[in-house]
């Protein structure tokens, strides 16, 4: 998928957001990794989809944090999202973080940047994921998602 800009790529995380709650509601649990060189678009991609939940804070949340938890309701139900970047730490850091537990709740969505470096884990544990690839070509973007 190409996005020549910020205003078509919200336009489809409209929709991709729409697919996450049901996808949410039925599997109880949705990891997104987000694979992408600095700038690519990850972070924004994330406080989109965040707004998209009806998550006001995220807008003006700092980015240099490792671990955010961002609480929504969808049908009245309590969910989180979960917001990690891990591109100052490894995966071994993170699964000291109470991570290995957190990651068995449900309801939750982890949308982790820097995913590519928590895909080994979570395919030896038999964990289902999404990969979000995003390039930067110019002033547009790329988008391939693979599931796992
Ligand atoms: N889809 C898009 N279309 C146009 N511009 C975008 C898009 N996504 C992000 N940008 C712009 O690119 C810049 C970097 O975006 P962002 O911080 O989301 O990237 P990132 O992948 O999270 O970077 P980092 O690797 O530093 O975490 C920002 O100025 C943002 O406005
Ligand atoms: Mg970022």
């Amino acid at each position: 998928m190409i996005f020549n800009n910020l205003k078509e790529t919200k336009r489809f995380l409209k929709k991709f957001t729409k697919d996450l709650k049901s996808e949410l509601q039925k599997k109880k649990r949705v990891i997104l990794l987000f694979q992408g060189h600095l700038g690519a678009g990850k972070t924004t991609f994330i406080k989109e989809i965040g707004k998209n939940l009806g998550i006001k804070s995220i807008v003006k949340s700092p980015t240099f944090i490792i671990w955010q938890i961002y609480p929504f309701r969808l049908n009245n139900l309590n969910y989180s999202l979960h917001h990690i970047d891990l591109y100052r730490i490894d995966a071994k850091t993170l699964l000291k973080l109470n991570f290995k537990k957190k990651i068995k709740e449900k309801n939750n969505i982890f949308a982790i940047e820097w995913g590519e470096k928590l895909e080994a884990y979570l395919k030896r544990k038999k964990i289902k994921f999404k990969k979000l690839h995003l390039e930067k070509i110019g002033k547009k973007r790329k988008l391939i998602i693979s599931s796992y």
